[in-house]
């Protein structure tokens, strides 16, 4: 396929923009003109700069291996070592104790249909100790639970004395540096065999580590004297950080204290080795600059892939796998309190190897491509250094509102990048960190406010869109894809598009996210993306509110059936609904009411809300009795039907609960509704007391307090509760009922709950006609 484009890129990011000169400039660049492939046959294609990258990957890996793989010794069996595993430990605060406590979040290390193997620890002279129990090991004592480990959410257990450290004070013993490590197992795997092996740690595993921690300390030194930098990250990090923002910093003030001095050492010595090739490339091989720069470059990628997954900020993986999970599974810096360390010389592993085959195959995949290489170059979006009217199609994929912190988060990879190729690229490196000043995101804590937050992110996202509209040719095309579940960020994101004088045609739902992603399983992650379309064209300059709610109406309720064909649910349903409205009201400079008043996305986006609930409860409730429910029944199927048991954002949970007419603020922690924090939760009948449900006649409740009557075995109390309030005239609770389990994907309490009631329907009915027809006898 030959793109007969010329294609430009930008991204303000240096990480970022390195990435994208790996993927659409050198692979096509440095391959092997098409014009001399002809007449050659497939093995006589060379593809010179994958043949390179792949040349200097092995050759890297063989000096380092030479220089440091002592410190990754093989077993007495030959197998090869995976990783190590260590747990963050803290002194037991009882006095009388001061035990070492090993923090551990589980003591699984297999958790597979075919193998179940642990840690056991138990205390021997005033010590924890570990062994092996399992399939294959010794036997599992009777009541052990693998997946209780000694510290849930920072709070510990002393396996010794059996005392309690709050969160607050391991956080203290974190930042006084009173924590420490050990190693507590190692994880190995022979080549020729599947399966992994486990074995507890030795004295000698310490004593390799400790002469890696030597040998650390010599090469620092000589390093810092040849390169005039500490090789080791000295620039001070954010500490932890997750979506929310900044979090404890748990004694990480550089960005070196994610790593032990074994990881230090393999990342320094790779480091090493990527600039010692650098110069071979130039001085031996007569590579010229640009080349030999493009070359190192993945292997520099490389050292940063080995960096993810060689933290110690890196979760062992006991269902599978490579073992290891690198240390952004889930966009975030997250403390761990058991950490496995990666043997970076391991094949199959998260190593070296692996990191090469990572940037082949990227090299393969875009070489393919056969199109001319993209002028990469970095800015920002809010000021394109190209004339008007210029592209004839511009696509974007702006940062999303507050999701990623892009640029502290990839601070991580650019202090690594800054020490292997910051050299070859001065004017991408010149800064400590990467620049943030104008990355384009809702950081409230930037901002110490949200509002600002938002405010600043709508502006950014204006300037940008309008740079878009500048640099488009008259009729040009734009796509802009964007996920976020907040209204807030579509209320910023539709404003700032409305403002740019594009004109949005179309927009889809795709399914863009893999369901099983971390950060997927804890909170309601979108599964799409919206893909808008918009052009430069001229467009109506006013709107009249009133006519584009009839058209909305009209618009969406021609739109939703298809959707909701297209198998898009829950949250992502609310999206792509405001994706497809975007198109009516984009079509105006302005929308005005009858009172002159400018409308903006917001009131826009309750329309929407309200037309799209309305469909959903239909559709949820198979179009059956959604006018005979409560405003809380609809709020609690909406809820469980896009959100699942998630908690929402106040805001969001206002906005979802203002559209079927309630006030949240007058409703909250009163009946399901509960407020922690900022967030807001719905109680399932498991969180209920049925004191509390006595004598209420909402929907909800009498489902909730029939569940529990049920669950106990209160058959009488079931019948007696659904005759007391008329639920036995109607299958409205069943059809409700129903509509909630189904609006669980996982197998949560609740569902299951509903499901094993709704199996003893039949009964319950019966019984009900059985005594209404005894009642009538006695009449
Ligand atoms: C959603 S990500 C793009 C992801 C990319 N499309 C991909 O698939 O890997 C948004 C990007 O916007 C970049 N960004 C943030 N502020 C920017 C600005 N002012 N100008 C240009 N890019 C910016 C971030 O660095 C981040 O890489």
């Amino acid at each position: 396929m030959r793109l007969g484009c010329i294609t430009y890129a930008s991204e303000y990011n240096p990480v970022a923009m390195l990435i994208l000169k790996c993927t659409i400039d050198y692979p096509m660049r440095y391959k092997t003109p098409t014009s001399k492939l002809e007449g050659l046959n497939q093995r006589d294609r060379r593809n010179r700069l994958l043949d390179d990258v792949k040349k200097w990957g092995k050759w890297i890996h063989e000096e380092a291996k030479s220089e440091i793989e002592r410190f990754y010794p093989l077993e007495n069996d030959g197998s090869i070592d995976l990783a190590y595993l260590w747990a963050r430990t803290i002194p037991c605060q009882n006095p009388n104790c001061n035990a070492q406590i090993p923090l551990m979040r589980q003591f699984w290390l297999a958790i597979k249909d075919s193998k179940k193997i642990s840690l056991y620890p138990y205390v021997f002279m005033h010590k924890v100790k570990f062994k092996i129990v399992g399939t294959s090991y010794e036997t599992t004592p009777k009541g052990f639970d693998p997946a209780k480990g000694t510290v849930s959410r920072g709070v510990a257990v002393c396996l010794v004395c059996g005392s309690a450290v709050d969160n607050e004070t391991t956080r203290t013993l974190f930042a006084q540096q009173k924590s420490g490590q050990r190693m507590v197992a190692v994880l190995s795997e022979k080549p020729s065999e599947s399966g992994k092996r486990y074995r507890i740690s030795t004295d000698d595993d310490l004593r390799i580590f400790s002469d890696a921690e030597e040998y650390l300390r010599s090469k620092r030194d000589q390093l810092m004297r040849e390169w005039g930098i500490d090789p080791v990250p000295d620039e001070e990090s954010p500490g932890t950080v997750s979506s929310q923002g900044p979090r404890p910093r748990f004694g990480f003030n550089v960005f070196g204290d994610y790593f032990n001095s074994r990881q230090k050492l393999a990342l320094i010595t790779f480091l090493e080795k990527v600039r010692v090739a650098h110069r071979k490339m130039i001085d031996e091989y007569s590579y010229d600059e640009a080349y030999s720069r493009a070359v190192t470059t993945y292997l520099a990628l490389g050292v940063d892939r080995l960096a993810d997954f060689g933290s110690n900020l890196c979760r062992l993986n006991p269902t599978g796998g490579r073992g290891v999970v690198d240390t952004f599974g889930r966009q975030a810096l997250q403390m761990v309190w058991d950490y496995a360390e990666s043997n970076p010389f391991n094949p199959s592993g998260a190593g070296w190897i692996t990191a090469c085959e990572k940037n082949e195959k990227w090299i393969e995949h875009a070489s393919a491509i056969d199109s001319s290489p993209a002028e990469v170059l970095q800015c920002s979006a809010t000021s394109i250094p190209y004339p008007d009217d210029f592209f004839d199609a511009v696509f974007t994929d702006p940062p999303y509102y507050d999701n990623v912190s892009y640029a502290l988060l990839s601070d991580f990879f650019y202090v690594w990048l800054k020490r292997s190729v910051g050299d070859l690229y001065p004017e991408f490196f010149a800064t400590t960190l990467t620049p943030k000043a104008d990355e384009i995101i809702a950081d409230r804590h930037r901002w110490n406010s949200q509002e600002r937050a938002k405010q600043y992110y709508e502006a950014m996202l204006r300037k940008s869109f309008g740079q878009i509209y500048r640099v488009l040719k008259h009729g040009g095309i734009t796509t802009v894809v964007f996920a976020h579940k907040s209204t807030d960020a579509w209320e910023t994101l539709i404003n700032s598009l409305l403002d740019s004088g594009l004109v949005v045609t179309a927009a889809w739902p795709l399914h863009t996210e893999k369901k099983g992603r971390p950060v997927a399983q804890e909170t309601a992650a979108l599964a799409s993306s919206i893909y808008m379309v918009a052009r430069k064209r001229a467009r109506e300059p006013v709107g009249f509110y009133a006519d584009i709610k009839q058209d909305l109406k009209a618009h969406l309720n021609s739109t939703l059936p298809d959707i909701w064909e297209g198998g898009i649910s829950g949250a992502d349903f609310f999206i792509a609904a405001i994706g497809a409205s975007i198109q009516v009201f984009g079509r105006f400079e302005k929308i005005m009411d009858d009172e002159g008043n400018v409308i903006r996305a917001d009131r826009l986006l309750e329309d929407v809300r309200r037309i799209v609930i309305d469909f959903a409860v239909k559709q949820v409730l198979r179009n059956g009795f959604a006018a005979e429910i409560s405003a809380m029944t609809r709020l609690y199927i909406l809820w469980r039907w896009a959100y699942g048991d998630a908690k929402l954002e106040f805001d969001e949970a206002r906005k979802l609960a203002q559209s079927v007419g309630i006030n949240l603020g007058e409703r909250w922690n009163q009946g399901f509704i509960k407020k922690e924090k900022e967030f807001i939760s719905l109680l399932g009948p498991d969180e209920r007391d049925s004191a509390d449900l006595e004598g209420s006649n909402e929907l909800v409740d009498v489902l909730h307090h029939v569940l529990l009557l049920w669950k106990a075995s209160n058959n009488e109390g079931v019948l007696k509760l659904l005759r007391e309030t008329g639920f036995t005239k109607n299958d409205v609770l069943y059809k409700v009922a129903q509509a909630i389990a189904e609006s669980f994907s996982a197998d949560v309490a609740e569902k299951k709950l509903i499901e094993g009631f709704l199996q003893g329907r039949q009964r319950i009915s019966e019984e009900i006609r059985t005594q209404s027809e005894q009642a009538k006898l006695f009449e």
